[in-house]
């Protein structure tokens, strides 16, 4: 059984309540109506009073995926964890860990409570993740991988553990040689995923994605990839998490190339948590860029 390796009064009781609303959300039925968490209509899911105060953060936090319904419009949250000068990672590549255990097991909690989690290929071919929910109790999501010019190899963990469903994006154009490399089973292939410049359209990748059933998509990294989703007004939310670490000529976060006065820039609604040393930035993408 896995274990939740933070121990807050009243967390370890709110969990199993998520996990029961994600997995009636993904067999396609309404959300579950309960004495502790109550469905609204008009506003989503409320949580009573007599919860502990770290009960009562996590439920923020997670509320607003909690809320997603079968018949909600596709859902986009993107995370990354940075230094204070805005690095995901060395310029080597080394993210193991920017960011402490706690953001890790919410990382975790996020992948539980999302259909699908999505990485680019970068990401893929660097850290070799598992993509998996081992530090929480939980279901794992449809792992997706980004890779639209197939540079990836079927020896990675998540084409080759079985741990969960894989499916490695790329161009309808390639599917069949995508197929033999890992796979039909574990290919996706999204017609003009790519546009002639070689970036990924992450509309298509999301359409193609809602047509398997995976509605709510968790795009976990790296900054190029959730990058796109925010320069093509894909992404919903966006947990930051920064550490407090300096990481000199490392690999950067959001890219988001305009040239706007600083009067004009975005500023998201958000809300910040404190999770051991770090602190994650919950921004509100949708209403600050409608
Ligand atoms: N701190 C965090 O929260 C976090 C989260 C996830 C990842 N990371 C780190 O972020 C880094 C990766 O992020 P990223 O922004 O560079 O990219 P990414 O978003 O993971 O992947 C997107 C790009 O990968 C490219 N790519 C580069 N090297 C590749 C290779 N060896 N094989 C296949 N594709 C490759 C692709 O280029 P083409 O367009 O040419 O195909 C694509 O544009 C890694 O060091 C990872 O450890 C950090």
């Amino acid at each position: 059984m896995k274990a939740e390796t933070l121990a807050a009064p009243g967390v370890e009781a709110l969990w199993p309540l998520c996990l029961h609303i994600v997995r009636q959300r993904r067999l396609g039925k309404p959300p579950p109506d309960g004495a502790a968490l109550t469905w609204h209509e008009s506003q989503g899911f409320t949580l009573g009073d007599d919860w502990s105060a770290q009960a009562a953060e996590l439920f923020t936090l997670v509320k607003p995926v909690l809320d997603r319904t079968p018949g909600s419009t596709p859902w986009v949250i993107g995370q990354l964890g940075q230094s204070l000068n805005g690095c995901i990672a060395t310029r080597s590549g080394d993210a193991n860990y920017i960011n402490g255990a706690e953001v890790l097991l919410h990382l975790h909690r996020l992948r539980a409570l999302s259909d699908a989690v999505v990485v680019g290929a970068a990401t893929a071919a660097i850290d070799n993740p598992q993509l998996t929910t081992r530090h929480v109790e939980g279901d794992n999501p449809v792992r997706v991988v980004v890779d639209p010019t197939l540079r990836l190899s079927p020896a990675l963990r998540v084409f080759s553990d079985g741990a969960a469903p894989t499916l490695l994006v790329c161009d309808a154009s390639r599917e069949a040689e995508a197929a033999r490399r890992v796979g039909a089973e574990q290919v996706l292939g999204v017609p003009h995923l790519t546009g002639p410049d070689g970036a990924v359209d992450v509309r298509a990748l999301r359409a193609a994605l809602v047509g398997r059933g995976l509605r709510v998509l968790f795009v976990e990294g790296g900054g190029i990839t959730v990058s796109r989703f925010m320069r093509q007004g894909c992404m919903d939310r966006l947990h930051l998490s920064i550490a407090s670490v300096v990481i000199g000529d490392g690999r950067p976060g959001l890219l988001l190339p305009q040239d706007l006065s600083l009067r004009e820039c975005a500023r998201p609604p958000c809300r910040v948590y404190r999770m051991g040393a770090d602190v994650l930035w919950d921004l509100d993408l949708r209403a600050a860029m409608p």
